[in-house]
């Protein structure tokens, strides 16, 4: 048995004690906090909290947390973590005004990406993700969904979800996968996308099932991309194997898909950013997540999601980095949250519970992680002292974190 007292926390952050998987629209900026107390860790998992102003029982591992603030790590909900080599050649064009759909439309973008990653060996490509992984757990990121979707070929899909099954063995951080391969429609099927979807359904899917190499199944449901009834169909291929839905919609366009993915009950619908009245109300009466995006409208110049309607409609939000080569190059959850107290008008906590608890339940781990709370795993951070969860956001891009514990081991 290993125990691990932090003792000296200042200000104990987002505990939730009732086991709820999530809060949503204004409850998500109630969190109860506690005052000058302790934690006890036992084997990696929240033994006991202490009361506000309480004696720290002996134990002789501890650490003392200075009076700061203490909080659990970021559950950053979807992000492209595996791919080949960065994509800066066209953030060039951007920068001489090219945008981003014009990029793609002469053969960049996605299939840029889908054409450096089948040269990449599996090992290279682990050994890619797993540096930016080591640095995402500097930044607080205690679990992370990762996507396929650069491969769109049957052996580079299963080739990106097996390196993300193996990070997932060897890092502390929890991490579950999703099957993206309708991601776009890669050069061989230009003229046959029926082809492809037929691929997707009939050997890439029983193949990833076959190795349970995914959680969830995605599409990006959008114009050049899947259409609705394309993306419909995928998904419900997806359900027999079990795999639940989180999908890109309403990037650029809104294509009806909200209300129709929220009535065969997607666990998360992401993105988001351009929202018609019917789909602002399909979602928000809902229990399937809204996962947003900022840093990923920030990078592109893009609307940002109407985070604030959201809240007040009652959605449940998340919020994630959407981590890739293209449309957002930052995995930096702090950075998110910022973003989204300053454009989307979020208050920093319910930003902060979007971050975690929420981000948790739309990878559906927030029995295990996303809060502080006895008997999910110890995953937390400690503030820098003088730290506030409000200089987060204030302090956009500064690290302010002091120390990060995954499953109870100070990282
Ligand atoms: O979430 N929109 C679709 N997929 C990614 C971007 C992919 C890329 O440009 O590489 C996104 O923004
Ligand atoms: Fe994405």
């Amino acid at each position: 048995m290993s125990l691990l007292l932090i003792n000296n926390i200042g200000q104990l952050l987002a505990v939730e004690n009732q086991g709820r998987p999530y809060k949503r629209g204004l409850e998500m900026s109630d969190f109860p906090i506690i005052y000058n107390t302790w934690l006890l860790i036992e084997d990696g998992l929240i033994k006991e909290i202490g009361a506000e102003n309480s004696e720290a029982p002996t134990v002789k591992n501890a650490i003392d947390a200075k009076g700061s603030v203490l909080l659990p790590t970021y559950v950053d909900s979807h992000s492209h973590l595996v791919y080949a080599s960065n994509r800066q050649d066209e953030f060039a064009q951007r920068l001489d005004g090219l945008s981003y759909e014009e990029i793609a439309a002469r053969g960049g973008g996605i299939i840029n990406s889908a054409n450096k990653l089948r040269a990449y060996s599996e090992d290279a490509l682990f050994e890619d993700a797993h540096e930016r992984l080591q640095e995402l757990i500097k930044m607080g990121t205690g679990a992370l969904e990762i996507k396929s979707g650069y491969g769109l070929d049957t052996d580079s899909e299963l080739k990106m979800l097996r390196v993300a099954r193996r990070l997932s063995s060897v890092s502390p951080v929890e991490i579950k996968t999703t099957f993206l391969g309708a991601h776009a429609l890669p050069p061989e099927y230009k003229n046959d996308k029926e082809g492809y979807i037929n691929l997707i359904i009939d050997e890439m899917l029983p193949e990833i099932a076959n190795e349970n190499l995914a959680d969830f199944i995605d599409v990006f449901c959008e114009e050049n991309y899947f259409s609705l009834e394309e993306s419909l169909r995928i998904l419900a291929a997806g359900k027999v194997y079990g795999l639940e839905a989180k999908v890109h919609v309403n990037q650029f366009n809104s294509l009806g898909a909200v209300s129709a993915m929220v009535n065969r009950g997607a666990l998360s619908l992401d993105h988001l950013e351009v929202m018609t009245d019917e789909d602002l109300n399909s979602i928000c009466k809902s229990n399937t997540i809204a996962c947003l995006l900022p840093g990923c409208s920030h990078f592109l110049e893009i609307p940002y999601s109407p985070a604030r309607t959201l809240v007040e409609k009652d959605a449940i939000i998340a919020l994630a980095t959407d981590f890739n080569p293209g449309s957002a190059p930052n995995g930096n959850m702090s950075t998110v949250l910022s973003l989204a107290c300053i454009k989307m008008k979020l208050k920093p906590s319910e930003a902060l519970i979007a971050s975690t608890l929420n981000g948790a339940a739309a990878i559906d781990l927030s029995d295990k992680i996303g809060s502080i709370e006895v008997g999910k795993i110890a995953n937390m951070m400690i503030l820098k002292p003088k730290y506030t969860i409000e200089s987060i956001p204030y302090h956009f891009g500064h690290d302010l974190i002091e120390t990060v514990i995954l499953k109870g081991e100070i990282q």
